[in-house]
């Protein structure tokens, strides 16, 4: 007897342009949930996209992006770094060979909009950005810490419907974005996710510089930072501030001031910058006399540049 013919849809394939670490965490989420399938896999180093393949665990390394067009795909990410990603689409929009009607092009830029992808709406091809508010660090991490990701999307309606399906699908927070704000909102995300790795930097050089270790330093930094972040998220950053900003300790922060020009002096900008906007939190929280919070900006102002 004859198998029943399926009745389901097919899957949507999906070609990939620039499977790095964003590109291959979405490849592989997306895969495992059962949403879609994977067609071509382009890097412009065959031996990263064997190591896209093999990490995602399905799909067909291309070796010139013209050949995409030997994989039939209804949607394509442009997970490239955000500089490429109008050449990719300039590149895509050029091959003669691929119908775009019907399809979904996106790109994962915080940064740029979807306007990007604008050769390829020419053609046909709905477009969009979706913006995982993630650190895709390590894709492996990221395969079980995607989940609740807020996922931000801006673009064409269909597009934007799909892509709400699918990301919701595999655990992402979705939320429309004005393309207008996107700088703005990328700013604030480097600075909550790229500086805080900075600071932490920061500071072990202190504690390097102090001659502690490296497992002693982490054990220092980890509950600390935690603790802060925590208290600033459940309590808010004005609550949250404590230590010689807010209490008005003039002569610690002059002795800080003192040892970080003399061992480490390419932090003192960071110190008084940090400095600066940590005593506007210290002048709302309204407990210090306006005489201290003069002297502290004077002391940060001097050692500024
Ligand atoms: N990483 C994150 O945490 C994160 C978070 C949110 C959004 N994003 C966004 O995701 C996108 C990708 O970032 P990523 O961190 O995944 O970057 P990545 O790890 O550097 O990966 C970029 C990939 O694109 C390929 N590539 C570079 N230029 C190309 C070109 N001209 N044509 C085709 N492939 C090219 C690279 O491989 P080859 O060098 O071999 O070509 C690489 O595999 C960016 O738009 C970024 O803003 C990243």
């Amino acid at each position: 007897m004859s198998e029943p013919e399926s009745t389901l849809p097919p899957l949507p394939c999906m070609n990939i342009v620039g499977a790095g670490k964003l590109g291959r965490t979405l490849a592989r989420l997306l895969s495992d949930a059962g949403l879609i399938t994977i067609g071509g896999i382009y890097n412009r180093d065959a031996e990263n996209s064997r190591s896209a393949l093999a990490f995602i665990g399905t799909g067909h390394v291309v070796n010139n992006i013209e050949h995409l067009s030997d994989h039939p795909a209804s949607l394509w990410m442009l997970a490239t770094p955000d500089a490429a990603i109008h050449n990719c689409a300039l590149q895509l929009a050029a091959l003669a060979d691929i119908n775009w009607q019907n399809s979904l092009v996106f790109h994962s830029s915080g940064l740029k909009t979807s306007a990007e992808l604008a050769p390829l709406q020419k053609l046909g091809s709905a477009i969009a950005s979706v913006h995982p508010a993630h650190s895709f660090a390590s894709p492996e991490r990221s395969l079980s810490s995607f989940a609740s990701t807020v996922c931000t999307l801006e673009g064409d309606t269909p597009a934007i419907d799909q892509l709400n399906m699918l990301f919701s699908a595999i655990g992402g927070q979705t939320t429309l974005i004005e393309a207008a704000v996107k700088p703005l909102y990328h700013a604030a995300t480097v600075m909550a996710s790229n500086y805080l790795v900075t600071l932490l930097s920061s500071s072990q050089a202190l504690l390097t510089r102090a001659g502690i270790d490296e497992s002693l330093a982490s054990a220092i930094l980890s509950p600390l930072m935690q603790q802060s972040l925590q208290n600033g998220l459940e309590v808010g950053p004005l609550k949250a501030l404590t230590g010689p900003i807010a209490r008005g300790d003039i002569d610690t922060l002059q002795a800080h001031l003192d040892t970080i020009e003399q061992y480490q002096p390419g932090l003192l900008r960071t110190y008084t910058s940090l400095g600066l906007q940590a005593l506007k939190l210290a002048r709302q929280q309204g407990s210090l006399e306006q005489q201290k919070l003069s002297a502290m900006a004077q002391l940060f102002n001097a050692k500024k540049t």
